[in-house]
């Protein structure tokens, strides 16, 4: 009867509601804002004369069954894989009630003047100044610096919407979600090209051909993950995503692939494309940017490449606009485009401590990796580059820390391996067990395995949620990457290296499928993990860590199987062809 007791509690708190459709209630709260990340008192904020332009998304219908659809079509066997959903389908399966659109629409009737307001899909859009949008969501904004980057952002620790707009309305950004980072941990000082050269000559004896000394080239993974050989590609599209005005350079890529190339694709070059007013100068040079792009497209051979240059940092200069994050809105705009438009293969560097995204958030942008999969594109995330955590606290509790959008099950994580004799985990790369995410069936054997088998996690069980999704699903080399920047060689460092390897290796596997009339291999875990695991280089040895002077002891180590250390191992390309072109 305790059910029944409970939904009658429901009603009378529906009747309440229906009688006093302007009542409030708080929807949002964290309890501080994220590490690094502090109140800025001296700021003197005109809130009539800033803007924000806030983003409000009403709840989706039929997800359950959208996510069920979306799982089917990447499961080798299913008779739906590989079946990619077109824009238009995918909006109709999870479009929100009219209910939803009318109830927004009269609140910001009522409560906003002033404002321009647009709707389009599931999402508001309401441009408006700090102003009219405190009185709108009951809030106060404050400025907010960063302590590291200086960046300063316009947030709030809580938000209220009207008690009638629950289970119609579920997320508004920006408020408590503070923004982006690069996945890129440490760049040594310039060298000159040539001095670089003479490098590689002194270095002691190397194991794999091209891996010469400690420093990592395009020709050195080529023998590394067994692609040396791969045909010349031409089919197909590869994408590469860029936030945080980082901007990549085509002279520099040209250079680099002068310079390193495993393939003679020296004539390539790669389109940029603005998202949400983002521009594509020619200068200065992004060293994230340029990594993203001299790895994945040097390895890709001959497919075309799109950089997608997103402005918006979630900042504002004094007055002017306190821009929108720019995450959703890049999902939003690859989403929305044609099939023929569209990248097999998407590489994205970026992303934050889980922590510090507010769970809408999280959720929100997780259903749009799970849209674009279903719509056919492959998508490569960086794990992070705190090991298991930096900060170590969740919700007050001493706890292995992990990232977003690594830790959303709709992704593909690549997590840090170095060396090459033998390769090993990178202790900084990240790995662990969502706080926020339940583990997806896809993993539930590979990652149970692990959990009874493993004997090297007994000390420290206590410090992640192991029904959590597990990460990384895959690895690759994170340190000592030679890149071009501004006309000379640099060597960087992060899983930032990581995920534009692996994004090369997949969009040759998807251009191979494209070229003999297959489609691409769209999401790719429930192929990874069921079809294709052993197409990956098993790694053994090497331990993540982190949590420095928290949790002792603290890490996951690289064993035999997968690990949440580097996952199922690194990409043996050949292999992974075979497994490629004989699914069908
Ligand atoms: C690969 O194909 C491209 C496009 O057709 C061509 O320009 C390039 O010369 C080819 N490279 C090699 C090594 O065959
Ligand atoms: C562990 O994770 C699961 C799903 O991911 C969640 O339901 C549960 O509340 C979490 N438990 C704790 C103690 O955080
Ligand atoms: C996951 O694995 C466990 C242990 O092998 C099993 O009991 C459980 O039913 C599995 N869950 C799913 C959804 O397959």
């Amino acid at each position: 009867m305790r059910l029944l007791k409970n939904l009658s509690a429901l009603a009378i708190l529906v009747c309440v509601c229906d009688a006093r459709p302007t009542s409030s209630v708080v929807f949002e709260k964290i309890e501080s804002s994220p590490a690094g990340w502090v109140l800025d008192k001296a700021a003197k904020v005109d809130k009539d004369e800033t803007f924000i332009t806030l983003k409000i998304h009403l709840v989706n219908q039929g997800l359950d069954k959208f996510h069920k659809l979306a799982m089917d079509i990447a499961t080798p066997g299913h008779p739906q894989y590989g079946n990619h959903l077109d824009h238009e389908t995918i909006l109709a399966m999870t479009a929100p009630k009219e209910e939803s659109v009318d109830l927004v629409k009269e609140w910001l009737g009522r409560e906003i003047s002033n404002a321009k307001v647009d709707v389009m899909g599931d999402y508001f859009t309401v441009e408006g100044t700090v102003s009219a949008v405190e009185n709108l969501l009951k809030t106060k904004y404050n400025s907010y610096v960063n302590e590291e980057t200086k960046a300063k952002t316009l947030r709030t620790l809580e938000y209220s919407l009207p008690s009638v707009l629950l289970g119609h309305v579920d997320m508004v950004q920006p408020t408590t979600y503070f923004g982006v980072k690069q996945f890129r941990s440490t760049i040594s000082e310039h060298h000159a090209i040539a001095d670089e050269a003479d490098d590689f000559h002194v270095e002691a004896a190397q194991a794999v051909t091209g891996c010469t000394g400690t420093r990592i080239t395009p020709t050195c993974l080529a023998n590394l993950y067994n692609f040396a050989n791969a045909k010349n590609e031409t089919t197909g599209l590869l994408g590469v995503a860029g936030f945080l005005e980082e901007y990549a350079i085509k002279s520099d890529f040209t250079t680099f692939l002068n310079s390193y190339a495993y393939f003679n694709n020296k004539a390539k070059t790669f389109t940029c494309t603005g998202v949400n007013g983002g521009t594509c100068p020619t200068s200065p040079a992004g060293i994230e940017a340029n990594l993203d792009v001299q790895y994945a497209g040097s390895i890709s051979s001959s497919v075309p490449m799109t950089y997608y240059s997103t402005a918006g940092r979630g900042q504002w200069v004094g007055s002017g606009t306190n821009t929108n994050e720019p995450y959703l809105e890049f999902l939003n705009y690859l989403i929305a485009l044609p099939a023929a438009s569209l990248p097999n293969t998407l590489s994205i560097s970026y992303g934050d401590d889980e922590t510090t995204v507010p769970l809408s958030y999280a959720t929100n942008a997780c259903n749009l990796f799970s849209q674009l999969g279903a719509r056919g594109v492959s998508i490569l995330i960086s794990s992070g580059d705190s090991g298991v955590g930096s900060t170590c606290k969740v919700n007050g509790k001493t706890s292995f820390t992990t990232a977003f959008p690594a830790g959303c099950p709709w992704v593909t994580t690549v997590g840090g391996t170095t060396g090459n004799s033998p390769e090993s985990a990178w202790s900084s790369g990240g790995g662990g067990f969502s706080e926020v995410f339940g583990r997806p069936d896809y993993q539930n054997a590979t990652v149970n395995k692990w959990l009874t088998t493993d004997t090297t996690h007994s000390a420290v069980t206590n410090y992640f949620n192991s029904s959590g999704r597990a990460y990384p699903d895959i690895s690759a080399q994170a340190t000592n990457f030679v890149i071009i920047a501004s006309g000379s060689a640099q060597s960087v460092s992060g899983t930032s290296c990581s995920a534009p390897t692996t994004a090369g290796i997949f969009q040759l596997l998807n251009s191979a499928r494209i070229a003999s009339g297959k489609k691409g291999l769209g999401f790719l875990n429930p192929w990874l993990y069921n079809t294709a695991s052993s197409g990956f280089t098993d790694i053994k040895s090497g331990k993540i860590s982190g949590c420095s002077g928290v949790i002792s002891g603290a890490g996951f180590s690289a064993v035999a199987g997968w690990d949440p250390a580097t996952g199922l191992g690194t990409p043996n390309y050949e292999a992974l062809l075979t497994f490629a072109t004989s699914t069908a």
